[in-house]
């Protein structure tokens, strides 16, 4: 487990060192899972929790023997002061915080909080390889550690890494605020991992769309092929132990607790809450909501009681200081002018609680008011339900916070509707027994049934079924038997489908595009193909339909042009399938125009539905790095023109969205029933073709080159495409 903090952290201000326990929903959740050693022997034979101590080595040292007894290892990562502070309080927290759960105002963006972070990155990254080994597992949690993955990928390739994010994962546009160098830089940390997990489908999907606008590559459920691997990114909504907290209900100390608040606050009614400190909880709007419900509701005056339970947190940052000081100042002013002598409408505490306060407060308020504005998770929502054994009590829960997706019987506000928040308060106070009953036991129900232990047995099994994924994705050469296997489905079959991509494919790629045009032998070998009454030949080319044309117009086959725009069906003329646009290309192409001057050697091509960028011969280095700015740059302005852009092989492409080889395919597919099926192509978007035929046992499809691929086989070079080729027409001048 990696994570910024361990779940203890050192205090040495005093004459004896202090063994403090950190907080947040984080440490609570792995804490938890870490806590029942059976979780642990079932997935590893030794772990290890790495992260920061916030003391020096020599402190750290003397205080290992204090340290409670845990079922894993504790591995300090001592980060010199400077740079802890610009990497947390700086980039993670005045950065990534703010601009993740959509406060963009309050982000400050600070190159040398960045610079500072990817050094906190690399002393983690440092300890991690002083440890691990090519088999062990590394599970990274969290915003302060996104870098991460791809730094100890690039140490140790085949290493399993899962990276799980516990708060939101914000739109893309938010995203595009930083600047492109960091943008990058986290997408593609990210993608170090080999499962990415989300609490909510909102956040995964804002994490695939980031990755299709910043790096071009799409995604097949969830799976997205980069650098050669395969990466899934998927839900996995954090939890808690349902059990512990909801047998807590009987421990001795919280009825203690219970009874000592009954007694106090008897015959009122008590609504609490508990946050860290922070902006993103929603603490003020909460207290608007409950001033206005005072004022509207007299009734409840000297009734009721809010346990308002601020737990301290970042507050060295100014921004939390001055939350601090919002909260205090409505505190008061809310205290003041509604209260009296005898009533104080809220009790106000800035502390930490312990389990058994956290449980005694849970299980005696009629209301948990909890209303964040933005929240990855919220676990205290959950604590609460868990609590109630009594099944008893109201859960009135901001629609923003990711528990709100699974906790659909809570009572749902948005958090800024401060008039709809205060009647959700006198709703609660006036729901029946039954009701509350029947809501706490549904929400129990699916607490119980996804907690943290299935969470996390749930998270290892994708991390090791999309391992498992990566090696049948391995580069595959045709063995003699599965050659046999495919000649002899061949001789059989009545029906014939030939898929073939043309350039990489057909024939080598030459420095000039207009180069790599078809010699006589492979117009014969295709012709004498397409010309068998049993054999549907189709030519699927990004090419423009002139030069196609051109090439094998005179040929009995079905020719695609630009990858599904245009099509000519044997014998008949050529047809466009989408309605050519040109809106866009001037401004795309203007764009497109100054990566031509800005890289070398580079140079574009328009062809009547897309425009594409070719770098083939340029500087391979260079080339790449401006493919990516360029992407990014196209993203941003062909968002809203319904433009795709893609990175192919040595090219971007900017393209009409509705064009698809999947979408061909199926197409053809449609029409005919085929007994037989070859498909074969060497650039990213023939990976679409392939998958579509990935089920079918009919088909045979062949990745051209030695890149891990969707398809079943791969082959060299296109002279091996042509080999086979003719193997097969061999067979079928046998079979006549
Ligand atoms: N918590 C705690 N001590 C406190 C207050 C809260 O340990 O004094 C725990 C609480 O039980 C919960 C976690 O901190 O498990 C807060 O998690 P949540 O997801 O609600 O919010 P976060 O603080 O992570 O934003
Ligand atoms: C959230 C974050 C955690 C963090 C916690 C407490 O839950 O997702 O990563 O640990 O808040 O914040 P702190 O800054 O004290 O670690």
């Amino acid at each position: 487990m990696v994570s910024n903090h361990l779940p203890v952290a050192i205090d040495s201000s005093g004459s004896d060192l202090r063994i403090i326990t950190t907080s947040g929903g984080l440490i609570t959740a792995i804490n938890s899972f870490l806590r029942r050693n059976k979780s642990i022997t079932d997935h590893f034979s030794h772990s290890y929790w790495v992260g920061v101590p916030e003391c020096s080595p020599a402190t750290w040292s003397k205080a290992e023997s204090l340290l409670p007894a845990a079922t894993f290892e504790y591995l300090p990562v001592f980060i010199n002061k400077n740079i802890f502070e610009k990497y947390y309080d700086g980039f993670c927290n005045t950065a990534i915080w703010p601009l993740f759960h959509y406060f963009p105002s309050f982000a400050e963006f600070n190159e040398a909080d960045f610079d500072n972070y990817l050094k906190a990155n690399q002393s983690f990254l440092d300890v991690i390889i002083n440890n691990a080994r090519q088999d062990d597992i590394i599970w990274i949690h969290d915003y302060h550690l996104l870098p991460l993955a791809e730094l100890i990928r690039r140490e140790i390739p085949r290493i399993t890494i899962g990276f799980f994010l516990h708060i939101p994962f914000p739109t893309f546009e938010m995203l595009r605020l930083m600047p492109h160098e960091w943008q990058q830089r986290i997408i593609k940390g990210m993608l170090g991992a080999d499962l990415i997990g989300f609490q909510t489908i909102d956040y995964t999907s804002h994490f695939l769309e980031s990755v299709r606008m910043f790096l071009g590559i799409d995604h097949e459920m969830n799976i997205i092929r980069y650098d050669d691997r395969l990466i899934k990114a998927d839900v996995f909504p954090i939890s808690i132990d349902f059990d512990r907290f909801n047998k807590a209900y009987d421990d001795p100390n919280g009825q203690r607790i219970k009874k000592m608040l009954k007694e106090k606050f008897s015959g009122m009614k008590v609504i609490f809450s508990v946050d860290r400190l922070d902006y993103t909880k929603g603490v003020k709007n909460r207290l608007d909501a409950y001033e206005l419900f005072l004022s509207r509701h007299r009734e409840f005056h000297e009734q009721v009681v809010f346990i308002l339970v601020v737990v301290p947190s970042r507050h060295t940052l100014p921004k939390y200081a001055e939350r601090k000081k919002i909260i205090n100042e409505l505190v008061g002013r809310i205290n003041s002018q509604t209260g009296n002598v005898r009533w104080q409408p809220i009790v106000h505490q800035y502390t930490s609680l312990s389990f058994e306060e956290m449980v005694g407060f849970y299980v005696t308020c009629d209301v948990a008011l909890i209303t964040p504005l933005r929240d990855g998770m919220n676990l205290v929502a959950k604590e609460f339900v868990a609590s109630r054994q009594d099944k008893k009590g109201v859960l009135i829960l901001s629609e923003l916070a990711g528990a709100a997706r699974e906790l659909t019987d809570a009572l749902t506000i948005n958090p800024n509707d401060t008039k709809e928040l205060a009647e959700k308060i006198s709703e609660a106070f006036s729901m029946n027994v039954e009701e509350q009953h029947r809501r706490i036991e549904t929400m129990q129900a699916r607490i119980k049934q996804y907690d943290i232990f299935t969470w996390a047995d749930d998270f290892l099994a994708q991390l090791k079924n999309i391992k498992k994924k990566q090696q049948e994705f391995q580069v595959k050469f045709m063995d003699d038997v599965s050659r046999m296997t495919m000649l002899e489905h061949y001789r059989k079959a009545r029906t014939r489908l030939f898929l073939l991509d043309y350039d990489g494919t057909l024939v080598n790629y030459f420095p000039s595009p207009l180069n790599a045009r078809p010699g006589h032998a492979l117009l014969e070998l295709l012709g004498d193909i397409a010309s068998q009454s049993q054999n549907d030949l189709f030519i699927i080319s990004g090419r423009d339909r002139n030069i196609l044309e051109k090439w094998f117009g005179q040929l009995p086959l079905n020719i695609i042009a630009e990858h599904g725009a245009s099509l000519k069906l044997c014998g008949t003329e050529w047809r466009d399938l989408l309605i050519e646009k040109r809106d866009w290309k001037a401004d795309i192409k203007k764009i497109m125009d100054s990566y031509v001057k800005r890289c070398a050697n580079t140079s574009l091509e328009e062809k009547r539905f897309s425009i594409l960028w070719h770098f083939r011969n340029a500087n391979a280095q260079q080339a790449k790095l401006r493919a990516s700015e360029l992407i990014m740059e196209l993203n941003q302005f062909g968002h809203n023109l319904g433009l795709q852009v893609i990175l192919g092989n040595k090219i971007v492409e900017v393209k009409n969205k509705e064009i698809s080889k999947e979408q061909t395919v199926r197409n053809i597919l449609s029409k005919r029933q085929y007994d037989f099926i070859l498909a074969a192509g060497d650039d990213v978007n023939d990976e679409e073709v392939f998958r579509v035929l990935a089920g079918n046992e009919n088909a045979f499809t062949f990745k051209i080159g030695g890149d891990a691929s969707f398809a079943k086989y791969n082959l060299h070079t296109p002279q091996m495409v042509l080999s086979t080729l003719h193997t097969l027409n061999h067979i079928m001048a046998y079979t006549k």
